[in-house]
């Protein structure tokens, strides 16, 4: 095999900037990080003042560098990096996944006509190596569906504030002075970042470019100790969950919600800082990855990773996106939810197909029922600002609501 020799030009040097460096320090990996690109001169670092810079072009025209690796958290400063080294004809690693939902499409076509490397597995699931295993292992396989914990700052947030009856802000501060939570923590804790994590997986797992602002999407913030409480008795726990999958032979669905999870769920069990994805297909039935999703050094492992690909000219080729006949997507389906309120009047928007049960109480209330996921995203962008919390139940989105022939619960409190 024809290993090309990487000379390297990193740009950021944060959380995952230096869990990369202490990995390649510790393994005998060989490839020369010519430079590393950073914003803030003032900042003390722990290695030789003379491999920064704070001039990108310093980088990006520098031909003897054949590989970025970007690793910043701005969005839009990170796609000028990509697109210009592309277009250079540089490789790129990156594991910003903000930047690749939202120009995935421009950048596979970026891909083809430079002829360049643009590889993520960093971006989607921390250390899980989900975004190659979707892309080639299952590459002829009848993918059901992907659904699973992407976000390890809400799950870290989850697990203390239920398990450890940690208070939510108490947790929220831990994930961030632990480099789990993103520089703004609302793109974690309100379902942004896993709905990025799910366009991507979605484009390997199906071929489909879904735009992020798309997807439903909703986050933990509602989350009350009624809430909590409800799980408790029932033996839940709280899980937010982002879900792509199958309705019919040629429609998928995406979705990114809390989930009360059973015991018996695959999830029940995946805590704090840990991912779990799993992949239900026709032949090789479920199955299930877990692994570190945030934290220096499991993110950098998934960058190492593909820096060596980079190594032997590794790429994603997006097959699945060559199909007679892609797939489309639809929001056209019904999901069994739990919604609490305060203010009853609160109720009314949700348009409940079917309630199963309901709780009134002096100070909150709840309904289980149906609802289409068309009426949820049609009041999404009101849904934060109301005090309820919605959460999944049952397994999946379904095209048809369930026939439920049990007598319909009413509790309530005077
Ligand atoms: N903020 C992200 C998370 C980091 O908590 O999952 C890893 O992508």
């Amino acid at each position: 095999m024809n290993d090309k020799k990487l000379r390297i030009g990193l740009f950021g040097f944060g959380c995952v900037g230096q869990g990369l460096y202490d990995i390649f320090t510790q393994t005998a990996f060989s490839a020369e990080i010519v430079k590393i690109c950073v914003k803030d001169p003032s900042k003390q670092r722990p290695i030789a003042a003379d491999y920064f810079t704070y001039n990108a072009d310093e980088i990006l025209e520098n031909p003897s560098i054949n590989l970025i690796v970007e690793l910043i958290d701005d969005a839009e400063a990170a796609y000028q990096i990509v697109k210009t080294a592309m277009l250079a004809g540089k490789d790129v690693v990156t594991a910003n996944k903000k930047m690749l939902a939202l120009h995935l499409d421009e950048l596979i076509a970026l891909q083809e006509e430079t002829g360049t490397s643009l590889l993520y597995e960093a971006a989607a699931c921390g250390s899980i190596p989900i975004v190659r295993n979707l892309a080639e292992y299952y590459d002829n396989e009848l993918l059901h569906s992907v659904s699973g914990i992407f976000n390890g700052s809400s799950n870290y947030i989850l697990t203390k504030v239920i398990d450890e009856k940690r208070s939510y802000d108490e947790a929220l501060a831990q994930a961030q002075d632990l480099g789990f939570a993103e520089t703004d923590p609302t793109l974690d804790v309100a379902g942004y970042d896993a709905a990025y994590k799910l366009c991507l997986l979605t484009a390997q797992a199906y071929g489909i470019v879904v735009s992020p602002a798309s997807i439903f999407r909703y986050g933990i913030q509602g989350v009350g100790q009624e809430d909590i409480q409800y799980a408790r008795e029932k033996g839940y726990k709280i899980k937010l969950i982002a879900y792509v999958g199958k309705i019919d032979e040629q429609t998928i669905t995406l979705l990114v919600m809390p989930h009360f999870v059973e015991q018996t769920h695959y999830l029940f069990d995946v805590n704090y800082e840990y991912n779990g994805v799993i992949v239900e297909a026709a032949f090789s039935d479920k199955q299930t990855f877990v692994g570190k999703g945030a934290g220096g050094h499991p993110t950098g492992s998934a960058v190492l990773s593909d820096i060596s690909a980079c190594r032997y000219n590794y790429k994603y080729e997006y097959r699945k996106r060559l199909r007679p006949q892609p797939l489309h997507v639809s929001q056209e389906v019904f999901l069994e939810v739990y919604v609490r309120y305060r203010n009853p009047e609160d109720m009314e928007i949700f348009n409940f197909v079917e309630v199963k049960e309901s709780f009134h109480g002096q100070s909150y209330g709840y309904h289980i029922g149906t609802v289409r996921l068309t009426d949820l995203i049609a009041i999404q962008d009101t849904l934060e600002k109301r005090e309820v919390f919605i959460a999944h139940l049952g397994d999946k989105p379904q095209k048809e609501p369930t026939a439920d022939k049990q007598q319909k619960k009413v509790f309530s409190i005077a």
